[in-house]
């Protein structure tokens, strides 16, 4: 089968187009045909060897995939050849199929596009855990989401206005802002031209934002962490900013506030019960309307490291997905 493969570690253009043998699955493991494999940021800083996980070299980078099952480990139950899966793979993910344990698929509905469903249990998935699950986002409160056109960030703004929230998107360009509004902020700021603290205080009338969801990092952080209201809870999503930046902790004691550390992955892996139940909520607000989850692009599997070159680069819009 052909993936794409990191032989070493490095940016996006070291990348290799291969054909490699099937992986068998385990016992407790299925394989899947991938029909659509997510783009996050991890993956750009997994290659890097910059992420939390290192896979042992080589590995197909690619941490969330759609698609269909073609073989079934031998301790396996509830999952069968043929079914339409969701799942959370880590790494293979940029291959024509890939190995995942059994826990981590989510059989789908009928008639869920592949695309979409690939797109929606990391992103979405994350969004869900820092706001309901770690924040417990209340409807009536104010959040402002950093970097909010992003993959995190746009599913962010969506389930904060599913749980009626008002929400205050922060990004870089005007085009990306327009995004947000499309996809229900209530507020717009230009974070590359206006000043975050000044136009967060003239939107809460100096009350300060509930929850802050922060996927960025660098100098947005301290900025938006000052901005926070009485009671406030900050979500510490990840540092695409590439800086990771420290707080002087008289601010969380002066406001009576929370930092809030988010890590999807190890939740979705020691709480699978608790993830299901997110993505079953996801689900019925989906076929409610309430989320409408943007595939702004899509690339063939030689074109993963250009998917990944451009969302290093801060040109992806919501989600992108590779199609092997
Ligand atoms: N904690 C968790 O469980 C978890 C799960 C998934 C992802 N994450 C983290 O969340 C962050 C976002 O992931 P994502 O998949 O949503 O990525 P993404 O789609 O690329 O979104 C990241 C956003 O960050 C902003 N940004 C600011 N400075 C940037 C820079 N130097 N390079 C790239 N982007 C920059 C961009 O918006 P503007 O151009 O508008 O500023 C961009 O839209 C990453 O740090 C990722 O590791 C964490």
């Amino acid at each position: 089968m052909k993936a794409i493969l990191c032989e070493q570690w490095g940016g996006p253009e070291t990348l290799q187009l291969r054909d490699i043998e099937l992986p068998e699955p385990g016992p407790r493991q299925v394989r899947i045909k991938v029909a659509a494999a997510g783009v996050n940021f991890p993956d750009v800083l997994i290659i890097q060897k910059k992420y939390q996980m290192q896979p042992q070299l080589p590995f197909s980078p690619g941490a969330e995939i759609a698609g269909t099952i073609t073989a079934v480990g031998s301790e396996v139950s509830g999952l069968k050849i043929g079914m339409p899966v969701a799942a959370l793979c880590g790494i293979g993910g940029f291959a024509e199929e890939c190995v995942v344990d059994a826990t981590l698929c989510m059989p789908l509905p009928p008639g869920v596009p592949m695309a979409l469903a690939a797109s929606l249990v990391l992103a979405y998935g994350t969004s869900w855990h820092a706001l309901r699950d770690r924040a417990a986002l209340q409807s009536g409160e104010t959040v402002l989401v950093l970097g909010a056109a992003g993959g995190v960030g746009l599913a962010a703004v969506e389930i904060a206005r599913a749980i009626g929230a008002k929400v205050i998107a922060a990004a870089s360009t005007p085009e990306k802002l327009a995004v947000c509004r499309q996809h229900g902020a209530d507020e717009l700021i230009d974070y590359s031209h206006e000043d975050l603290r000044e136009r967060l205080k003239t939107l809460t009338g100096g009350k300060g934002v509930d929850v802050v969801f922060d996927p960025v990092g660098g100098a947005y952080t301290e900025a938006a962490f000052r901005s926070i209201a009485w009671r406030g809870r900050h979500l510490v999503i990840g540092f695409a900013d590439g800086n990771v930046p420290a707080l002087p902790l008289n601010l969380p004691l002066l406001k009576g506030a929370s930092l809030v550390g988010v890590f999807w992955g190890e939740f979705a892996k020691r709480e699978p019960k608790a993830n299901a139940a997110g993505v079953q909520e996801l689900l019925g607000w989906i076929a409610q309307g309430q989320l409408k989850p943007l595939v702004s692009k899509t690339y063939r599997l030689a074109e993963a490291p250009q998917a990944l070159m451009d969302m290093a680069a801060r040109k992806v819009v919501g989600k992108v997905v590779v199609l092997p």
